[in-house]
């Protein structure tokens, strides 16, 4: 029988556990509860090094990083709507209760992405159609839709009604006057948090793409409204082609478009420069990290599905073998919803002044990734089992984001090859997230590298002790070639980048 992509999902997260990545759910030892995860060695790694590719991408580009507290109480979720409004559709089974998420089952029995904008009707109706059942006992469900709130409730001190923060952005906006001093009262500027969050999802069964807990990076563009339209570094990207499937594509069955940024404008696929460089930048992310082109594509949501505080909004959609189209980030105008939301509950004064001294309330462009879905997106992409043979299953990970980059292996435990490879090893790991392995044969040594997804090995052999050269081996097409130690840094420094 033909494996299913469920299949795929199960032996992926398998995989993940037994080499040290992803654990759980946790708590194991106690039974687990979904949705909560630890990452081991080398996936916490990895997640590092996705964390480094957003940090760098963001702070090259002049954005500041801050970090606020992860809870807060009431007033502040009341304000920014998530109280009334950050829910998602349930439905229950009729025999023994178990709730879902409706949008989702429809998603996979449909095998498409955006049953978000459905009404609750129009989800009971392809439920009916596609004549779904409960996951747990194939009961049949309820046909009617409860909505859910994803607010994790806590409390501070002994009677403060508090939430743990479902997104990092709300928490970006509350220091917005220290931004405007700190930024001389010049705008634009952009303020970001990589930082956990938390969301009471009813039944996540989707691995790190659905946890309760998991981190976010997420940036907050503050600009005048009418600067939207002349922000001066879409010049500089406006050639620059993206994969745009549009509302109006999507709703006539037709194919993403890929075009260049200036005729999206012109088209008026996208609404104004501003937003357009932070769609830019957010598929400049993602390729930064290696996801391959042909795998991204940009999904304008459906009017109708946008969240309460968007006016546009584009997810950034990455085609996974476990799950197929899944949401990676979304890009988001928040236009002037949350600092005027935060003004009006606070009764504080949310404002900046133009040069020509005329206060307004600036207009937010916000870029939401989660970390967790693109450690998951590279596990599940780079995972493969070669052809030419069947036991060699790699993580074919793009070197530079690889959680070991470079493996140094003594040939032989003895006269002082195991010396001369650990001294290599030392001088390596200041440069390199370096391994250093002495045990079992050679080829045990390379194939549980392989596994892990490292994508050089280096052996210091009797050779290197006479012409000070080892041999470097390449994980994916398993040639070997000598390097001279002098030589070596330069090697793997040019092949690291990638
Ligand atoms: N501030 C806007 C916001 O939070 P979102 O689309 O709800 O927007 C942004 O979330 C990103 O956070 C998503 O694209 C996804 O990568 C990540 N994310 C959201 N819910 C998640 C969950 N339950 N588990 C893992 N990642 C999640």
């Amino acid at each position: 029988m033909k494996p299913t992509k469920n299949d795929f999902s199960l032996e992926l997260a398998a995989y993940l556990s037994e080499k040290d990545f992803v654990y759980g759910p946790e708590p194991e030892l106690y039974g687990g509860i979904a949705g909560f995860y630890t990452y081991g060695p080398l996936g916490k790694r990895l997640k590092n090094n996705i964390e480094t590719v957003i940090r760098k991408a963001f702070n090259v580009n002049g954005f500041f990083e801050i970090e606020y507290p992860l809870i807060a109480p009431a007033a502040v979720w009341k304000a920014s709507g998530h109280l009334a409004n950050f829910s998602d559709p349930t439905i229950e089974c009729s025999k023994c209760n178990s709730s879902f998420r409706a949008d989702k089952l429809v998603e996979e029995a449909t095998g498409t992405s955006d049953a978000g904008h459905l009404t609750d009707e129009q989800l009971v109706n392809q439920i009916r159609e596609h004549d779904l059942k409960c996951l747990n006992c194939k009961g049949r469900f309820n046909l009617e839709i409860k909505r859910y709130s994803l607010m994790l409730k806590t409390t501070i001190g002994s009677d403060i009604e508090a939430y743990n923060r479902p997104e990092t952005a709300t928490t970006t906006y509350l220091p917005f006057k220290h931004y405007l001093n700190f930024f001389r009262n010049r705008l634009p500027f952009t303020v970001f948090q990589i930082g956990k969050a938390f969301r009471n999802e009813i039944s996540p069964r989707q691995h790190l793409l659905r946890m309760r807990e998991f981190t976010q990076a997420e940036s907050q563009f503050f600009i005048a409204p009418e600067s939207k339209h002349t922000w001066e570094k879409f010049s500089k990207i406006e050639n620059e082609t993206l994969p745009f499937w549009t509302e109006d594509a999507q709703k006539k069955g037709q194919p993403l478009q890929i075009i260049k940024l200036k005729d999206a404008l012109a088209k008026k696929i996208l609404k104004n420069k501003a937003y357009a460089w932070n769609l830019w930048l957010s598929y400049h992310i993602f390729t930064e990290m290696g996801i391959p082109v042909q795998k991204i594509r940009l999904r304008q949501h459906y009017s109708d599905e946008r969240a309460f505080y968007s006016d546009d909004t584009w997810d950034l959609e990455v085609e996974l073998n476990a799950f197929g189209w899944t949401e990676l980030a979304g890009i988001s105008d928040r236009t002037d919803y949350d600092l005027k939301q935060h003004a009006k509950h606070s009764n504080q004064k949310l404002v900046a002044r133009s040069p020509e001294n005329v206060e307004f309330v600036p207009h937010v462009i916000e870029i939401a990734f989660g970390v967790d879905r693109p450690v998951f997106a590279l596990c599940d992409l780079f995972y493969s089992k070669r052809e030419q043979d069947e036991k060699r299953t790699i993580l074919a990970f793009p070197p530079k984001m690889a959680p070991i980059q470079v493996a140094v292996f003594p040939l032989v435990k003895k006269d002082g090859l195991d010396d001369k490879a650990e001294q290599l090893y030392r001088s390596l790991e200041n440069q390199f997230l370096c391994y250093f392995d002495d045990s079992g044969s050679i080829g045990k040594r390379y194939s549980r590298m392989d596994a892990v997804g490292t994508p050089y090995c280096i052996t210091i052999d009797y050779d290197s002790m006479q012409h000070q050269d080892v041999t470097v081996r390449e994980r994916d097409s398993m040639k070997q070639e000598r390097v001279k130690l002098s030589e070596l840094e330069k090697y793997l420094f040019q092949r690291l980048q990638k």
